[in-house]
C-alpha cells in the first residue's frame, strides 16, 4: 500500500487494519505547533531495564458519538501482564499532555479523523479515547526499542498509531500479524508525518523493531501519537469527566 493513500475505514472493517495517511496538513504554524509537544516530553519512569530510551506523556479523550471531544482529568494507566509482559500488572501514572498540546487544533483534527474512521468500521460509539505522545530516542552507540514488550497487542478494541516524525535515524518497522498466526501480514516503516497504522486490537497484533542512529554523531528519535479506543457503556461511569469540549477549552 502506497503511504500517500489516505486511510480507508473498509480496510479496518475487512481486514482488521489499515494502513495510510491522514488528509490533514504537515507543516506551517498550527503543525509546527502541535510538533514541539515532543520536545516538551518527560522521561518514562517505568522502563527498567529494557533496551529502551523514551520520553512520553498521556491524556485520555471521552469521544462522544455526536462529535464532542471531551477532555478527561487523570493519567492513570493499567495493563495487566497477560497484555503486557514487559510493563503489565502495575498502575502507571504519567505526566498529563500540556494544555499547549490539547488546544492545538491539529490534535483535536487528528483525534476525529481517527474517531470518524473506527466509527465507519465499527458502529458509532461513545470511546474512552487514550493519547500517547511518545519520542523513542536512540544514542549513537545504543540502539532502542520502541515495543520492548516484542509481538502484543495492547487490550484495547482499536488502537491508531500515528507518526509524527522522524530525526536522524534508521529501522522502526512496524509489523502486524493476524492473532494466532505465525506470518507478518503487513509490515511497513513508517517515514511520512501522519502517516498511521489502524488495527483492531482485538484481531491483530503488531512489533516494531528498534531504532538506530542513522549517523554515529548524534542522537536519534522517531515521535509518534498512539490513540488507543476503548468502547463506553455508560458515560456515569467514566472517571475524570470535565463537561467541557476540546474545542472551547476555556470551559476546562
Ligand atoms: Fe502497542
Amino acid at each position: 500500500m502506497d503511504s500517500s493513500e489516505d486511510l480507508r475505514a473498509g480496510d479496518v472493517a475487512r481486514h482488521g487494519w489499515a494502513h495510510g495517511r491522514l488528509p490533514l496538513p504537515t507543516e506551517g504554524d498550527d503543525w509546527h505547533r502541535f510538533t514541539a509537544a515532543w520536545d516538551d516530553l518527560v522521561p518514562d519512569a517505568y522502563l527498567g531495564p529494557a533496551r529502551c530510551r523514551r520520553n512520553r506523556r498521556y491524556g485520555r479523550v471521552l469521544a462522544h458519538r455526536d462529535g464532542t471531544l471531551e477532555p478527561l482529568l487523570g493519567t492513570e494507566f493499567f495493563q495487566s501482564k497477560q497484555i503486557n509482559r514487559a510493563f503489565g500488572d502495575q498502575l502507571r501514572v504519567f505526566e498529563p499532555l500540556t494544555d499547549k498540546a490539547l488546544t492545538s487544533c491539529r490534535f483535536s483534527e487528528i483525534l476525529q479523523e481517527s474517531v470518524g474512521l473506527v466509527n465507519e468500521a465499527a458502529g458509532d460509539r461513545d470511546w474512552e479515547l487514550g493519547v500517547h505522545f511518545i519520542r523513542v530516542i536512540a544514542e549513537p552507540d545504543e540502539g532502542s526499542e520502541p515495543a520492548p514488550e516484542g509481538r502484543h497487542s495492547d487490550g484495547h478494541e482499536y488502537v491508531a498509531i500515528h507518526l509524527i516524525g522522524r530525526h536522524h535515524c534508521v529501522g522502526g518497522e512496524s509489523q502486524v500479524f493476524r492473532r494466532g498466526e505465525e506470518r507478518v501480514e503487513h509490515s511497513v516503516t513508517m517515514t511520512e508525518p501522519l502517516e498511521a497504522l489502524v488495527l483492531s486490537d482485538t484481531t491483530m497484533e503488531h512489533a516494531v523493531s528498534e531504532i538506530r542512529t542513522e549517523d554515529r554523531s548524534v542522537p536519534g528519535w522517531r515521535d509518534t501519537m498512539i490513540v488507543d479506543f476503548n468502547t463506553v457503556q455508560d458515560l456515569t461511569e467514566v472517571n475524570g469527566r470535565t463537561h467541557s469540549s476540546l474545542q472551547a477549552l476555556s470551559l476546562f
